[in-house]
């Protein structure tokens, strides 16, 4: 009978490639498999970038199943964003291998009903198409429903604890102020996630900082990134100073 901490070790120690160059090196190889992870950052900080190129790699170099789930923009502009960086994404959407679900906000009952219905629908293709990695963009669009912070607070709770019964690898965005100690739109967001990857935007530089992530040994500095051709590459040799970001 393995003791807890072999357990620990063995559920830790799977880890889903996000296949981003030079990310998955300061996390031990990628993101702990069955985890979450909440990918925060102010406008324009790549987060849809990041969330469409960890499931466009899953299809392409892993064969894994993946499922993009955007709140606020249209299926089709996700995948022309998708096709503009050379991403062949229509053989792997008629394989069912890349996937775009567009959740409807509009509120027909309750927002708890609301959100238990968009869960439900998310499960059931998550079974059907046997996904494994899932991407959520953006959950800042929740407040766009509602104006009380404490029932987005709720909600947004509510729907993590819905992606977390999944056997899936997930990343949610959300959008926060362009602060270096800021991780989240609603201050519950970073509670909600086993780990915290932390964009931003200091023009013209990009950066990247692992904030948390459970079970991993993983960088503690901030690394610069660019946007090329193909997509982000991350630079893991390279640091960029705190007093550099702002
Ligand atoms: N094909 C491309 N080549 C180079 N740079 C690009 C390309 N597409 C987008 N960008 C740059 O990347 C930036 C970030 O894009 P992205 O939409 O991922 O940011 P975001 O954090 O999701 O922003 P938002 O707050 O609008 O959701 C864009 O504002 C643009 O400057
Ligand atoms: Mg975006």
């Amino acid at each position: 009978m393995p003791n807890f901490k072999e357990l620990k070790e063995v559920y830790f120690l799977e880890r889903t490639k996000t296949g981003i160059t030079g990310l998955d090196e300061l996390i031990e190889g990628g993101l702990p498999k069955g985890s979450t992870t909440l990918l925060s950052g102010g406008t324009g900080t790549c987060k849809t970038i990041f969330s469409m190129q960890y499931i466009y790699n899953g299809a392409l170099l892993y064969n894994e199943p993946g499922l993009f789930v955007t709140i606020e923009a249209n299926p089709k502009n996700i995948a022309w964003n998708m096709e503009n960086f050379g991403w062949d994404i229509k053989k792997f959407q008629e394989e069912r291998k890349i996937n775009i679900y567009r959740m409807h906000l509009a509120p027909k009952k309750t927002f708890g009903g609301l959100i238990k219905d968009e869960l439900e629908t998310i499960t059931g293709i998550v079974k059907e198409l046997e996904i494994k990695r899932i991407a959520v963009d953006s959950t800042t669009a929740f407040a766009s429903l509602i104006d009380d912070p404490s029932t987005i607070r709720s909600l947004l709770f509510k729907f993590a604890d819905g992606l977390k019964e999944l056997d899936c690898t997930t990343i949610f965005t959300a959008e926060t102020k362009s602060e270096r100690n800021v991780f989240s739109a609603y201050g519950v967001e970073e509670f909600m996630a086993d780990g915290v990857i932390v964009l931003y935007f200091t023009p013209p530089n990009r950066s990247i900082f692992v904030r948390k992530m459970r079970g991993t040994k993983h960088s503690k500095t901030v690394h610069p990134f660019e946007i090329t051709q193909n997509g982000i590459i991350v630079k893991p040799k390279e640091q960029v100073l705190w007093e550099a970001i702002k």
